[in-house]
């Protein structure tokens, strides 16, 4: 069974139809799902979420795009929110430099407090990093990861990129985008990444597989990920399904 260690169930644009989601992604060998938050309501939401069903576990974080509301309440509601039993990480955070909606500073800001926040609550955090390598990597350095560890999301930098947050102790997760035709140079990274250290997510509604792409994605095609993995790895994809399951149990600390 595979785990989809990313999606937003919580999204609106699962809102008419979640149920129907879940049961088909169970239909289809997805075994159990993360739900993750990117402000405070769909932190909030996939907290309900995951109460509910005992496949679903929840992340709770604010996305750096909207790191401009972050402020003390917002601090205190994820403390509240991370000590609802079905809460596993911090996620997603980090910085995000191809929208600047919110400015560098607040994005910096809020990243370096949440992930304060999980090393105080010994929680694993979900990393989100768009064209700001640099800074994440270095703020990533400053702050200190705990033991709980991390993963980058939505994995797609380049090699030197994956080896400096694979010596840091973080797993990798890759998306649908290792399917896209145009992204060879992200398969030759991924081929290199070693299985105990890979995790694959959907990052559902968005991210969808190809010949899907541009359509909204779900969790049950976290399967054409790992299928991918397997190819481009030459290894059996029940091989990169039991270790990626493992990885995700192991990170998040789920039975
Ligand atoms: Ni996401």
């Amino acid at each position: 069974m595979w785990i989809d260690s990313h999606t937003h169930l919580n999204d609106q644009a699962f809102q008419e139809d979640y149920p129907i989601a879940i049961q088909t992604a169970m239909n289809s060998g997805v075994s159990t799902m993360m739900v993750v938050g990117y402000d405070l309501e769909s932190s909030r939401r996939a907290v309900d979420l995951a109460s509910r069903y005992p496949m679903l576990w929840a992340a709770v974080g604010v996305h750096p795009q909207d790191a401009r509301t972050w402020n003390q309440d917002a601090l205190r509601t994820l403390e509240d929110l991370l000590k609802e039993p079905k809460v596993v990480a911090v996620g997603e955070i980090g910085l995000d430099y191809h929208y600047l909606d919110s400015s560098k500073e607040d994005q910096q800001g809020a990243f370096r407090e949440q992930i304060q926040l999980a090393n105080e609550y010994h929680k694993p955090v979900i990393i989100h990093n768009r064209e700001a390598h640099q800074d994440t990597y270095s703020l990533l350095n400053q702050e200190r990861i705990g033991p709980a560890g991390g993963v980058m999301h939505c994995f797609s930098g380049s090699r030197e990129t994956a080896s400096q947050f694979l010596k840091m102790g973080l797993y990798l997760s890759f998306t649908g985008v290792i399917t896209f035709t145009n992204a060879e140079k992200l398969r030759n990274v991924a081929a290199e990444i070693p299985l105990d250290r890979l995790l694959v997510e959907t990052d559902c509604p968005y991210m969808s597989p190809y010949p899907f792409r541009g359509r909204r994605n779900e969790p049950f095609r976290v399967a054409l990920v790992g299928e991918k993995l397997a190819e481009i790895k030459q290894l059996p994809v029940e091989e990169v399904m039991q270790a990626t399951t493992a990885n995700a149990r192991t990170l998040f600390q789920i039975e």
